[in-house]
């Protein structure tokens, strides 16, 4: 069993970092969704000028923290828990993820080059870091100008799926899939095992503590 500590990840659920980045990453998605759905359903109002002010900052924020993510997930990789549900499902679930950090990573990243070459200038939360001047450099600006909105009303699909299977893993499978991204750990067993498969790689152990101090049954064999 890989170690379960406060910070890291581990088979049993995901750790402080894992679970601070998500829920951060999650409160400032909600923010940033805001200020595109008011931009286009709002424009012009005084709610749309405030949150679309705050666009260009909060979406540099995020891809900051998507490459945290990212850099954090790949080296708990291997003792992160494994997807719950059986082989088809887990596979979906895999790819699912994979497409959400892709797009994550690129529909702000596309924005930030045309930002930075469109020779408007570029400020994040007040800070210049390009100053306005010199011509447009299309090879920089047209690929946003194509996909950014496109790829982010995607990622806004995407993300609403993946809420929508939280919760049904939470609410009609009852397994330990959200416990682990909430608590850290869970103690409901792993569904899908019978019967389905499951995916192999690590699956449900108890909290760290539990086995030493769960009463012990009686022994079949006494
Ligand atoms: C993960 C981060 C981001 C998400 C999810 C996101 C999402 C979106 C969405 C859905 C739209 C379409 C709104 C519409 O249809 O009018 C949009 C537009 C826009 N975004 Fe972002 N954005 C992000 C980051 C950024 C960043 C970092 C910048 C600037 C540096 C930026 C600049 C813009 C601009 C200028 C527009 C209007 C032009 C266009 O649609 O391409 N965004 N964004």
């Amino acid at each position: 069993m890989a170690h379960a500590t406060r910070w890291a990840d581990s088979p049993a659920g995901y750790g402080l970092v894992s679970r601070i980045l998500h829920w951060a990453m999650a409160l400032l998605f909600v923010w940033q969704f805001a200020s595109a759905l008011l931009h286009v359903f709002a424009e012009d109002t005084r709610v749309e000028g405030f949150f679309w002010s705050t666009h260009y900052s909060v979406g540099v924020t995020l891809w900051l923290l998507v490459l945290l993510r990212g850099v954090w997930g790949l080296a708990n990789l291997r003792r992160r828990p494994a997807h719950e549900g059986p082989a088809l499902e887990a596979g979906a679930a895999t790819l699912g993820h994979a497409l959400l950090y892709l797009l994550m990573i690129v529909v702000p990243s596309l924005a930030i080059l045309r930002a930075a070459f469109n020779g408007r200038g570029f400020s994040v939360y007040g800070l210049q870091l390009v100053a306005p001047g010199g011509t447009a450099n299309p090879t920089f600006t047209e690929p946003a100008n194509l996909l950014h909105g496109f790829l982010g009303w995607t990622l806004l699909a995407l993300v609403a799926g993946h809420v929508a299977m939280a919760l049904y893993h939470g609410l009609v499978r009852k397994d330990a899939t959200l416990d682990r991204m909430t608590k850290g750990w869970s103690d409901k067993g792993r569904q899908g095992l019978e019967g389905g498969g499951g995916t192999g790689r690590g699956a449900f152990e108890p909290r760290p503590g539990l086995l030493r101090t769960a009463p012990l049954g009686p022994n079949p064999r006494a």
